[in-house]
Protein backbone atom coordinates (compact mmCIF):
# COMPACT_ATOMS: atom_id res chain seq x y z
CA UNK A 1 0.00 0.00 0.00
CA UNK A 2 1.23 3.68 -0.92
CA UNK A 3 2.29 5.93 1.75
CA UNK A 4 3.11 9.53 1.53
CA UNK A 5 5.90 11.21 3.21
CA UNK A 6 5.91 15.14 4.08
CA UNK A 7 8.26 16.83 5.38
CA UNK A 8 6.33 20.60 6.77
CA UNK A 9 7.67 23.85 7.32
CA UNK A 10 7.23 25.08 3.35
CA UNK A 11 4.96 27.74 2.51
CA UNK A 12 3.03 26.97 -0.60
CA UNK A 13 4.00 29.36 -3.69
CA UNK A 14 2.45 29.00 -7.53
CA UNK A 15 0.10 27.84 -9.29
CA UNK A 16 -2.73 24.69 -8.75
CA UNK A 17 -4.71 23.46 -11.94
CA UNK A 18 -8.02 22.43 -10.56
CA UNK A 19 -9.18 19.34 -11.36
CA UNK A 20 -13.25 18.61 -12.82
CA UNK A 21 -15.35 18.08 -10.11
CA UNK A 22 -15.93 13.99 -8.40
CA UNK A 23 -19.10 14.58 -7.11
CA UNK A 24 -20.34 15.55 -10.64
CA UNK A 25 -18.26 13.50 -12.96
CA UNK A 26 -19.89 10.27 -10.92
CA UNK A 27 -23.64 11.06 -11.29
CA UNK A 28 -22.99 12.80 -14.82
CA UNK A 29 -21.38 9.21 -15.86
CA UNK A 30 -24.67 7.12 -14.21
CA UNK A 31 -26.71 9.81 -16.02
CA UNK A 32 -25.38 8.28 -19.54
CA UNK A 33 -27.55 5.08 -19.05
CA UNK A 34 -30.67 7.42 -19.66
CA UNK A 35 -30.29 7.35 -23.35
CA UNK A 36 -29.37 5.10 -25.95
CA UNK A 37 -27.11 7.68 -27.64
CA UNK A 38 -23.67 8.79 -26.81
CA UNK A 39 -23.08 11.07 -23.78
CA UNK A 40 -19.78 12.67 -24.39
CA UNK A 41 -18.29 13.99 -21.11
CA UNK A 42 -15.42 16.57 -20.89
CA UNK A 43 -12.91 17.40 -18.02
CA UNK A 44 -13.47 14.29 -16.29
CA UNK A 45 -11.17 13.87 -13.03
CA UNK A 46 -8.50 11.43 -13.36
CA UNK A 47 -9.65 9.22 -9.76
CA UNK A 48 -10.04 6.25 -8.88
CA UNK A 49 -13.87 6.54 -7.99
CA UNK A 50 -14.37 7.24 -11.81
CA UNK A 51 -12.13 4.37 -13.00
CA UNK A 52 -14.33 2.21 -10.21
CA UNK A 53 -17.62 3.54 -11.81
CA UNK A 54 -16.39 3.10 -15.36
CA UNK A 55 -16.25 -0.96 -14.43
CA UNK A 56 -19.94 -1.02 -12.77
CA UNK A 57 -21.34 0.59 -15.48
CA UNK A 58 -19.40 -2.09 -17.78
CA UNK A 59 -20.74 -4.41 -15.71
CA UNK A 60 -24.58 -3.23 -17.12
CA UNK A 61 -22.79 -3.78 -20.77
CA UNK A 62 -22.15 -0.19 -21.21
CA UNK A 63 -19.15 0.73 -23.39
CA UNK A 64 -16.90 3.70 -22.38
CA UNK A 65 -14.29 5.18 -23.99
CA UNK A 66 -11.38 7.51 -22.65
CA UNK A 67 -9.65 9.90 -24.89
CA UNK A 68 -5.85 10.47 -24.33
CA UNK A 69 -4.18 13.88 -23.98
CA UNK A 70 -4.57 15.57 -27.44
CA UNK A 71 -1.26 18.17 -28.42
CA UNK A 72 -1.54 21.30 -26.42
CA UNK A 73 -3.22 19.83 -23.61
CA UNK A 74 -1.44 20.46 -20.14
CA UNK A 75 -0.51 17.76 -17.68
CA UNK A 76 -3.77 17.84 -16.01
CA UNK A 77 -6.28 18.47 -18.82
CA UNK A 78 -9.36 16.03 -17.99
CA UNK A 79 -10.04 13.16 -19.65
CA UNK A 80 -13.29 13.32 -22.39
CA UNK A 81 -14.96 10.21 -21.98
CA UNK A 82 -17.87 8.56 -24.19
CA UNK A 83 -20.50 6.53 -22.66
CA UNK A 84 -22.72 4.61 -24.61
CA UNK A 85 -25.24 2.64 -22.94
CA UNK A 86 -27.07 1.51 -26.34
CA UNK A 87 -27.56 -1.52 -25.18
CA UNK A 88 -28.13 -2.82 -21.50
CA UNK A 89 -27.78 -6.22 -20.84
CA UNK A 90 -27.64 -6.50 -17.01
CA UNK A 91 -29.91 -4.54 -14.80
CA UNK A 92 -28.15 -5.97 -11.23
CA UNK A 93 -25.67 -3.84 -9.82
CA UNK A 94 -24.34 -6.31 -7.21
CA UNK A 95 -22.80 -5.89 -3.94
CA UNK A 96 -19.04 -6.24 -4.45
CA UNK A 97 -19.35 -3.15 -6.56
CA UNK A 98 -21.72 -0.99 -4.69
CA UNK A 99 -19.97 -1.85 -1.31
CA UNK A 100 -17.18 0.14 -3.08
CA UNK A 101 -18.45 2.84 -3.56
CA UNK A 102 -21.57 4.40 -2.26
CA UNK A 103 -22.75 6.72 -5.58
CA UNK A 104 -22.81 3.82 -7.38
CA UNK A 105 -26.32 3.06 -5.67
CA UNK A 106 -27.70 5.55 -8.07
CA UNK A 107 -27.49 3.74 -10.94
CA UNK A 108 -31.12 2.81 -9.73
CA UNK A 109 -33.17 5.74 -10.73
CA UNK A 110 -32.11 5.50 -14.65
CA UNK A 111 -31.94 1.52 -14.91
CA UNK A 112 -35.84 1.66 -13.33
CA UNK A 113 -36.85 4.69 -15.69
CA UNK A 114 -35.27 3.33 -18.81
CA UNK A 115 -35.46 -0.59 -18.15
CA UNK A 116 -38.53 -0.72 -16.05
CA UNK A 117 -36.37 -2.77 -13.41
CA UNK A 118 -33.30 -2.82 -11.28
CA UNK A 119 -31.95 -4.51 -8.94
CA UNK A 120 -29.06 -2.73 -7.04
CA UNK A 121 -27.48 -3.90 -3.68
CA UNK A 122 -28.32 -1.51 -0.05
CA UNK A 123 -24.75 -0.06 -0.24
CA UNK A 124 -24.03 -0.73 3.28
CA UNK A 125 -22.45 1.12 6.47
CA UNK A 126 -19.83 3.42 5.94
CA UNK A 127 -17.11 4.99 7.55
CA UNK A 128 -18.74 8.67 8.16
CA UNK A 129 -21.76 7.34 9.51
CA UNK A 130 -25.21 5.06 8.37
CA UNK A 131 -25.77 7.03 5.36
CA UNK A 132 -29.44 4.99 4.66
CA UNK A 133 -30.85 5.13 1.14
CA UNK A 134 -34.90 5.73 2.32
CA UNK A 135 -35.25 8.16 0.60
CA UNK A 136 -34.12 7.43 -2.90
CA UNK A 137 -36.66 4.43 -2.54
CA UNK A 138 -39.72 6.94 -0.99
CA UNK A 139 -38.76 9.50 -3.87
CA UNK A 140 -38.54 6.46 -6.39
CA UNK A 141 -42.09 4.81 -5.00
CA UNK A 142 -43.91 8.09 -5.45
CA UNK A 143 -42.68 7.94 -9.02
CA UNK A 144 -44.89 4.54 -8.79
CA UNK A 145 -42.55 2.21 -8.19
CA UNK A 146 -42.79 -1.07 -6.40
CA UNK A 147 -40.05 -1.10 -4.40
CA UNK A 148 -38.91 -4.52 -2.35
CA UNK A 149 -36.39 -5.38 -0.32
CA UNK A 150 -34.30 -8.53 -0.29
CA UNK A 151 -31.68 -10.30 0.85
CA UNK A 152 -29.56 -7.22 0.44
CA UNK A 153 -30.65 -6.01 -2.77
CA UNK A 154 -32.97 -3.37 -3.56
CA UNK A 155 -35.60 -4.42 -6.27
CA UNK A 156 -37.54 -2.02 -8.12
CA UNK A 157 -40.17 -2.46 -10.45
CA UNK A 158 -42.35 -0.49 -12.81
CA UNK A 159 -43.49 -2.35 -16.02
CA UNK A 160 -45.80 0.34 -17.28
CA UNK A 161 -43.31 2.71 -16.91
CA UNK A 162 -42.52 5.77 -13.81
CA UNK A 163 -45.65 8.22 -13.71
CA UNK A 164 -44.80 12.38 -12.28
CA UNK A 165 -45.28 13.03 -8.81
CA UNK A 166 -44.77 15.33 -5.98
CA UNK A 167 -41.59 14.67 -3.79
CA UNK A 168 -40.96 16.63 -0.62
CA UNK A 169 -37.68 15.19 1.15
CA UNK A 170 -37.57 15.45 5.02
CA UNK A 171 -34.36 16.59 4.46
CA UNK A 172 -32.00 17.54 1.99
CA UNK A 173 -30.01 14.99 0.31
CA UNK A 174 -27.82 15.22 -2.96
CA UNK A 175 -27.85 11.72 -3.76
CA UNK A 176 -31.72 11.14 -3.50
CA UNK A 177 -32.56 14.58 -5.59
CA UNK A 178 -29.92 13.18 -8.26
CA UNK A 179 -32.29 9.72 -8.19
CA UNK A 180 -35.53 11.58 -8.84
CA UNK A 181 -33.98 13.89 -11.17
CA UNK A 182 -32.97 10.91 -12.85
CA UNK A 183 -35.81 8.91 -12.89
CA UNK A 184 -38.43 11.78 -13.30
CA UNK A 185 -36.50 12.67 -16.86
CA UNK A 186 -38.12 9.78 -18.45
CA UNK A 187 -41.68 9.31 -16.54
CA UNK A 188 -45.32 10.49 -17.71
CA UNK A 189 -45.88 14.07 -16.71
CA UNK A 190 -44.95 16.41 -14.25
CA UNK A 191 -42.62 16.30 -11.04
CA UNK A 192 -42.36 18.90 -8.14
CA UNK A 193 -39.23 18.15 -5.79
CA UNK A 194 -39.78 20.14 -2.68
CA UNK A 195 -37.03 20.50 -0.45
CA UNK A 196 -34.22 19.27 -3.07
CA UNK A 197 -30.53 19.77 -2.53
CA UNK A 198 -28.89 23.11 -4.44
CA UNK A 199 -25.46 22.00 -4.79
CA UNK A 200 -23.77 22.79 -7.56
CA UNK A 201 -23.17 19.07 -9.02
CA UNK A 202 -27.41 18.96 -8.92
CA UNK A 203 -27.67 21.85 -10.96
CA UNK A 204 -24.52 20.17 -13.10
CA UNK A 205 -26.25 17.07 -13.39
CA UNK A 206 -29.39 18.84 -14.22
CA UNK A 207 -28.09 20.88 -16.87
CA UNK A 208 -26.44 17.92 -18.35
CA UNK A 209 -29.98 16.14 -18.99
CA UNK A 210 -31.44 19.11 -20.23
CA UNK A 211 -29.05 19.15 -23.42
CA UNK A 212 -29.42 15.43 -23.66
CA UNK A 213 -33.72 16.58 -24.32
CA UNK A 214 -34.59 16.91 -20.58
CA UNK A 215 -37.06 19.57 -19.20
CA UNK A 216 -35.99 20.36 -15.39
CA UNK A 217 -36.49 24.02 -14.27
CA UNK A 218 -35.28 24.89 -11.02
CA UNK A 219 -32.38 23.57 -10.50
CA UNK A 220 -29.69 25.65 -7.77
CA UNK A 221 -33.05 26.11 -5.86
CA UNK A 222 -34.97 24.35 -3.18
CA UNK A 223 -37.89 23.65 -5.54
CA UNK A 224 -37.29 21.46 -9.25
CA UNK A 225 -39.69 21.15 -11.71
CA UNK A 226 -39.12 18.41 -14.31
CA UNK A 227 -41.81 17.46 -17.34
CA UNK A 228 -40.90 13.64 -17.88
CA UNK A 229 -39.67 13.38 -21.95
CA UNK A 230 -40.13 9.70 -24.16
CA UNK A 231 -36.63 9.05 -24.66
CA UNK A 232 -33.21 11.47 -24.22
CA UNK A 233 -30.68 11.85 -26.51
CA UNK A 234 -26.93 12.14 -26.98
CA UNK A 235 -24.96 15.18 -25.57
CA UNK A 236 -21.65 16.96 -24.94
CA UNK A 237 -21.35 18.55 -21.24
CA UNK A 238 -18.11 19.43 -19.67
CA UNK A 239 -17.96 19.13 -15.86
CA UNK A 240 -17.85 21.56 -13.46
CA UNK A 241 -14.42 22.44 -11.42
CA UNK A 242 -14.38 20.56 -8.31
CA UNK A 243 -14.74 23.02 -5.57
CA UNK A 244 -13.94 20.87 -2.71
CA UNK A 245 -10.56 20.32 -4.16
CA UNK A 246 -10.68 24.10 -5.11
CA UNK A 247 -11.25 24.62 -0.87
CA UNK A 248 -8.86 21.94 0.23
CA UNK A 249 -5.82 23.86 -1.70
CA UNK A 250 -7.10 27.26 -0.34
CA UNK A 251 -7.26 25.92 3.67
CA UNK A 252 -3.40 24.13 3.01
CA UNK A 253 -2.45 27.71 1.62
CA UNK A 254 -4.05 29.08 4.42
CA UNK A 255 -1.97 27.05 6.79
CA UNK A 256 1.31 27.08 5.42
CA UNK A 257 1.22 30.72 4.40
CA UNK A 258 2.25 31.84 1.04
CA UNK A 259 0.57 32.48 -2.08
CA UNK A 260 -1.05 29.92 -4.69
CA UNK A 261 -3.40 30.59 -7.79
CA UNK A 262 -5.98 27.86 -8.18
CA UNK A 263 -6.01 27.63 -11.93
CA UNK A 264 -10.06 27.21 -13.49
CA UNK A 265 -11.55 27.69 -9.86
CA UNK A 266 -14.85 29.19 -9.36
CA UNK A 267 -15.39 31.44 -6.58
CA UNK A 268 -18.91 31.29 -7.09
CA UNK A 269 -19.03 27.92 -6.05
CA UNK A 270 -18.11 28.49 -2.68
CA UNK A 271 -18.46 31.67 -1.41
CA UNK A 272 -18.99 30.30 2.37
CA UNK A 273 -16.19 28.71 2.62
CA UNK A 274 -14.13 31.51 1.07
CA UNK A 275 -15.82 33.92 3.56
CA UNK A 276 -14.66 31.02 6.48
CA UNK A 277 -11.61 31.30 5.04
CA UNK A 278 -10.51 35.08 4.72
CA UNK A 279 -12.18 35.21 8.55
CA UNK A 280 -9.04 32.95 9.47
CA UNK A 281 -6.81 35.51 7.88
CA UNK A 282 -6.32 34.28 4.11
CA UNK A 283 -6.76 37.16 1.23
CA UNK A 284 -8.83 35.38 -1.62
CA UNK A 285 -9.26 37.35 -4.72
CA UNK A 286 -10.95 36.45 -7.86
CA UNK A 287 -9.29 36.81 -10.92
CA UNK A 288 -9.92 35.29 -14.98
CA UNK A 289 -7.88 32.71 -14.41
CA UNK A 290 -9.22 31.59 -11.17
CA UNK A 291 -8.55 31.94 -7.56
CA UNK A 292 -5.59 34.01 -5.62
CA UNK A 293 -4.90 32.78 -2.24
CA UNK A 294 -2.36 34.36 0.01
CA UNK A 295 -1.62 34.36 3.66
CA UNK A 296 1.08 36.10 4.33
CA UNK A 297 2.87 37.21 8.43
CA UNK A 298 -0.39 37.36 9.86
CA UNK A 299 -1.38 34.26 12.19
CA UNK A 300 -4.78 32.54 11.40
CA UNK A 301 -7.68 33.32 13.48
CA UNK A 302 -10.27 31.39 15.48
CA UNK A 303 -13.43 30.70 13.57
CA UNK A 304 -16.75 29.32 14.49
CA UNK A 305 -18.61 27.26 11.90
CA UNK A 306 -21.68 24.42 11.34
CA UNK A 307 -21.71 22.47 8.23
CA UNK A 308 -25.21 22.84 6.23
CA UNK A 309 -26.53 21.67 2.81
CA UNK A 310 -25.22 24.01 -0.01
CA UNK A 311 -25.00 27.08 -0.29
CA UNK A 312 -24.28 26.17 3.69
CA UNK A 313 -20.46 25.47 4.53
CA UNK A 314 -19.66 21.74 2.72
CA UNK A 315 -19.30 18.78 4.97
CA UNK A 316 -16.64 18.01 3.06
CA UNK A 317 -14.41 21.03 3.54
CA UNK A 318 -14.89 20.35 7.20
CA UNK A 319 -12.25 18.02 8.20
CA UNK A 320 -9.84 20.63 6.05
CA UNK A 321 -10.99 23.61 8.15
CA UNK A 322 -10.38 21.31 11.20
CA UNK A 323 -6.62 21.28 10.38
CA UNK A 324 -6.35 24.39 9.84
CA UNK A 325 -7.79 25.75 13.08
CA UNK A 326 -5.40 23.75 14.95
CA UNK A 327 -2.93 26.25 14.01
CA UNK A 328 -4.81 29.44 15.21
CA UNK A 329 -4.04 31.43 17.57
CA UNK A 330 -7.80 31.15 19.97
CA UNK A 331 -10.42 28.35 20.21
CA UNK A 332 -12.64 27.71 17.09
CA UNK A 333 -15.89 25.62 17.10
CA UNK A 334 -16.89 22.86 14.56
CA UNK A 335 -20.25 21.85 14.29
CA UNK A 336 -20.77 18.71 11.94
CA UNK A 337 -24.95 18.60 11.23
CA UNK A 338 -24.72 16.33 8.09
CA UNK A 339 -23.14 13.21 9.27
CA UNK A 340 -23.23 12.33 12.64
CA UNK A 341 -19.53 10.01 12.53
CA UNK A 342 -17.77 12.45 10.65
CA UNK A 343 -14.75 12.89 13.01
CA UNK A 344 -12.36 10.15 12.31
CA UNK A 345 -9.92 12.82 11.43
CA UNK A 346 -9.61 14.15 15.30
CA UNK A 347 -8.00 11.11 16.83
CA UNK A 348 -4.77 11.39 13.79
CA UNK A 349 -5.05 15.34 13.88
CA UNK A 350 -4.21 14.50 17.61
CA UNK A 351 -1.25 12.70 16.66
CA UNK A 352 0.52 15.54 15.01
CA UNK A 353 -0.60 17.92 18.43
CA UNK A 354 -3.43 19.30 17.96
CA UNK A 355 -5.86 20.25 21.11
CA UNK A 356 -9.25 19.01 20.36
CA UNK A 357 -12.15 17.82 22.36
CA UNK A 358 -15.32 16.47 21.14
CA UNK A 359 -19.02 17.27 22.75
CA UNK A 360 -21.52 15.21 20.70
CA UNK A 361 -21.63 17.15 17.04
CA UNK A 362 -19.38 19.62 18.13
CA UNK A 363 -15.55 20.00 18.12
CA UNK A 364 -13.92 22.88 20.22
CA UNK A 365 -9.79 23.41 18.80
CA UNK A 366 -7.95 25.21 20.97
CA UNK A 367 -5.12 26.41 18.59
CA UNK A 368 -1.33 25.70 19.71
CA UNK A 369 1.66 27.31 18.80
CA UNK A 370 3.08 24.11 16.79
CA UNK A 371 2.30 20.66 15.22
CA UNK A 372 4.73 17.95 15.47
CA UNK A 373 4.89 15.60 12.34
CA UNK A 374 3.67 11.62 13.14
CA UNK A 375 2.72 8.43 11.57
CA UNK A 376 -0.72 9.01 11.02
CA UNK A 377 -3.81 6.76 8.87
CA UNK A 378 -6.19 8.04 6.42
CA UNK A 379 -9.50 6.45 7.31
CA UNK A 380 -11.80 8.05 4.40
CA UNK A 381 -11.25 10.87 1.35
CA UNK A 382 -11.69 14.28 3.52
CA UNK A 383 -10.24 13.43 6.51
CA UNK A 384 -6.94 11.68 4.77
CA UNK A 385 -6.65 14.84 2.87
CA UNK A 386 -7.21 17.26 6.40
CA UNK A 387 -4.14 15.07 8.03
CA UNK A 388 -2.24 16.30 4.51
CA UNK A 389 -2.91 20.06 5.26
CA UNK A 390 -1.90 19.02 8.76
CA UNK A 391 1.38 17.65 8.00
CA UNK A 392 2.29 20.60 5.82
CA UNK A 393 2.38 22.65 8.74
CA UNK A 394 4.07 20.44 11.45
CA UNK A 395 7.58 20.27 12.06
CA UNK A 396 9.82 17.26 10.93
CA UNK A 397 8.20 13.81 9.01
CA UNK A 398 5.17 12.41 8.92
CA UNK A 399 4.19 9.38 7.00
CA UNK A 400 0.21 9.15 5.92
CA UNK A 401 -0.24 5.43 5.75
CA UNK A 402 -3.63 3.99 3.39
CA UNK A 403 -3.76 7.35 0.80
CA UNK A 404 -5.83 4.89 -1.40
CA UNK A 405 -8.42 6.67 0.19
CA UNK A 406 -7.13 10.20 -0.90
CA UNK A 407 -6.79 8.82 -4.34
CA UNK A 408 -10.48 8.33 -4.76
CA UNK A 409 -10.72 11.96 -4.88
CA UNK A 410 -7.90 14.25 -5.48
CA UNK A 411 -5.98 13.88 -9.29
CA UNK A 412 -2.33 13.68 -8.10
CA UNK A 413 -2.07 15.62 -5.09
CA UNK A 414 1.25 15.14 -4.55
CA UNK A 415 2.81 16.28 -7.76
CA UNK A 416 0.46 19.34 -7.16
CA UNK A 417 1.53 20.30 -4.12
CA UNK A 418 5.20 19.75 -4.79
CA UNK A 419 5.30 21.89 -7.46
CA UNK A 420 4.38 24.89 -5.38
CA UNK A 421 7.38 23.85 -3.14
CA UNK A 422 5.86 21.33 -0.35
CA UNK A 423 8.16 18.58 0.45
CA UNK A 424 5.82 15.70 -0.51
CA UNK A 425 6.38 11.74 -1.67
CA UNK A 426 4.35 9.38 -2.91
CA UNK A 427 6.34 5.65 -1.22
CA UNK A 428 5.22 2.98 -3.29
CA UNK A 429 4.27 -0.28 -1.82
N1 LIG B 1 -29.82 10.49 4.12
C1 LIG B 1 -30.84 9.72 4.62
N2 LIG B 1 -31.52 8.93 3.74
C2 LIG B 1 -31.24 8.89 2.41
C3 LIG B 1 -30.19 9.69 1.91
C4 LIG B 1 -29.50 10.50 2.79
O1 LIG B 1 -31.12 9.73 5.82
O2 LIG B 1 -31.90 8.15 1.66
C5 LIG B 1 -29.05 11.36 5.05
C6 LIG B 1 -27.57 10.98 5.13
O3 LIG B 1 -27.35 9.93 6.02
C7 LIG B 1 -26.94 12.28 5.56
C8 LIG B 1 -27.80 13.33 4.84
O4 LIG B 1 -29.03 12.67 4.52
O5 LIG B 1 -27.08 12.44 6.94
C9 LIG B 1 -27.21 13.93 3.60
O6 LIG B 1 -26.69 12.91 2.77
P1 LIG B 1 -26.67 13.01 1.18
O7 LIG B 1 -27.69 12.07 0.63
O8 LIG B 1 -26.78 14.46 0.79
O9 LIG B 1 -25.22 12.48 0.85
P2 LIG B 1 -24.79 11.64 -0.43
O10 LIG B 1 -25.60 12.06 -1.60
O11 LIG B 1 -24.70 10.21 -0.10
C10 LIG B 1 -23.06 13.37 -1.35
C11 LIG B 1 -21.59 13.40 -1.63
C12 LIG B 1 -20.82 13.37 -0.31
C13 LIG B 1 -21.22 14.60 0.50
C14 LIG B 1 -22.74 14.60 0.71
C15 LIG B 1 -23.26 15.83 1.44
C16 LIG B 1 -21.28 12.35 -3.79
C17 LIG B 1 -20.77 11.19 -4.57
N3 LIG B 1 -21.20 12.25 -2.46
O12 LIG B 1 -23.30 12.16 -0.64
O13 LIG B 1 -19.44 13.47 -0.65
O14 LIG B 1 -20.57 14.59 1.74
O15 LIG B 1 -23.41 14.53 -0.57
O16 LIG B 1 -22.91 16.99 0.74
O17 LIG B 1 -21.74 13.33 -4.35
C18 LIG B 1 -17.14 13.00 -0.45
O18 LIG B 1 -17.01 13.41 -1.61
O19 LIG B 1 -16.16 12.79 0.32
C19 LIG B 1 -18.48 12.76 0.06
C20 LIG B 1 -18.73 11.97 1.11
Amino acid sequence: MDRIRIVGGNPLNGTIPISGAKNAALPLMIAGLLTDEKLVLENVPRLADVALLQRILGNHGIDITVNGKRRGDDAYAGQTMEIDARVIVDTTAPYDLVSKMRASFWVIGPLLARMGQAKVSLPGGCAIGTRPVDFHLDALRALGAEIEIDAGYVLARAPKGLKGARIDFPKVSVGATHTAIMAASLADGETIIENAAREPEVVDVADCINAMGGRIEGQGSSTIRIIGVPRLRGARHCVLPDRIETGTYAMAVAMTGGDVLLAGARADLLESALDTLRQAGAEVTVSNEGLRVTRNGAGISPVEVSTAPYPGFPTDLQAQLMALTTRARGTSKITETIFENRFMHVQELARLGARIQLDGETATIEGVEKLTGAPVMATDLRASVSLVIGALAAEGESMIHRVYHLDRGFERLEEKLSACGAQIERLAG
